[in-house]
């Protein structure tokens, strides 16, 4: 058991917000934990309240960007408690990415004291359902040195934040978006880490993500970086698609992210009876099932999103493909109300995947 030094007094619950009209991630709750790496071990886990960091300019993090993430949310339960989803797999993915990225890892239990005693210090601020407190893990390498190594100083922090829907559609089904094709851009490649959640794979894509929003597209589809033809994900989600009846989905790989949706919905979707396939699938071979009917609902999927449906996808030539006939489609609604209602308790939960933290 991580031992915690608490030095905050617990936030009062703020009455009368509806839950579907707070801005995701955008203010943080009161207090954060912290704790400090240096000569080679993890010391003073704290809670305190929430104050800038003095970072030398030199500081690793600001030049080498070493710096990894996590993402998973604390749901209010219909007794008034507060449970986490599937948190020990954000763990070991944490684990995974800090070892990528060459930054001592978290233990996975460590990893979830921490969570569970900051969510369980900020409850009286979790927003009823639709709405949840954001969780979000970092760790920043903060040795002062422009000297092209790893920090041999550390800062692992949790934020978390009382938050409403991501696209705007929480209470309302699982909501619909358009997607840009970036075939000048990619994400990830072989030997690269497109599979851990290292900040740097983000910075490098918000140039197209900003090109994305200015034509009405909330996420990019990457694809494949040596062909360009073979579907990945997009910057911050997993992609499913419905064809003819089935799910299918990119195989995991180096350049894909493992995300905890993901395979919640893939699990989901075995439940309802319907068939998975995790195979290559191609831009062409997507285009081609969407103009001749097979592909009939394509879905984004991940913490902040759950499943939403996707309406069209634009390429950079300014072409436009819908997706399907009604968007979300009745199989994206179908994999949303039964996440989200084992999420929130509110429906059983025959897989243990809820957490419950106080
Ligand atoms: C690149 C990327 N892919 C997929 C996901 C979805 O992962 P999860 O379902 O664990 O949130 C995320 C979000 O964390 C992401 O950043």
């Amino acid at each position: 058991m991580l031992e915690i030094r608490n030095l905050t007094t617990e936030p009062e619950a703020t009455e009368g917000v509806d839950p579907r009209t707070i801005e995701f991630g955008r203010d943080n709750s009161p207090n954060f934990f912290v704790m400090d790496y240096s000569d080679g071990q993890w010391r003073n886990a704290r809670i305190e309240p929430v104050q800038p960091f003095v970072l030398h300019p030199a500081a690793n993090v600001l030049h080498y960007a070493q710096t990894i993430f996590e993402g998973l949310k604390a749901y209010r339960q219909p007794s008034g408690s507060i449970a986490l989803f599937r948190p020990n797999l954000n763990a070991a993915r944490f684990h995974r990415s800090a070892r990528r990225m060459s930054i001592p890892a978290v233990e996975e239990g460590a990893f979830l004291d921490a969570v569970s005693a900051l969510v369980t210090n900020e409850r009286n601020l979790v927003p009823p359902e639709p709405g949840c407190l954001y969780v979000r893990p970092s760790i920043i390498g903060v040795e002062p040195s422009v000297g092209l190594k790893s920090s041999n100083a550390f800062t692992f922090f949790i934020l978390t934040y009382p938050s409403g829907p991501y696209f705007g559609h929480a209470g309302e089904g699982a909501g619909s978006i358009d997607v840009l094709v970036s075939t000048s851009v990619t994400r990830a490649c072989q030997g690269g880490m497109g599979n851990v959640k290292a900040g740097a794979n983000y910075a490098g894509t918000l140039a197209i993500l900003e090109r994305a929003k200015e034509l009405g597209c909330a996420q990019v589809l990457f694809l494949d970086a040596v062909g360009h033809r073979g579907v990945e994900e997009m910057g911050g989600m997993n992609l499913i698609f419905l064809q003819n009846g089935a799910l299918r989905t990119p195989p995991l790989s180096e350049t894909i992210l493992d995300g905890v949706t993901r395979d919640s919905v893939l699990a989901i979707a075995e439940d309802f009876g319907l068939g998975v396939e995790e195979e290559f699938i191609s831009i062409d071979e997507l285009v081609a099932g969407l103009r001749d009917g097979s592909v009939t609902e394509a879905i984004a999927c991940g913490t902040a999103a759950v499943t939403t449906g996707i309406k069209t996808f634009r390429f950079e030539d300014g072409s436009v493909v819908p997706v399907g006939t009604v968007c979300p489609g009745p199989v994206t609604s179908q994999l949303y109300e039964r996440l989200v209602g084992i999420q929130y308790g509110l429906l059983p939960d025959p897989h243990g995947w809820v957490h419950p933290v106080v």
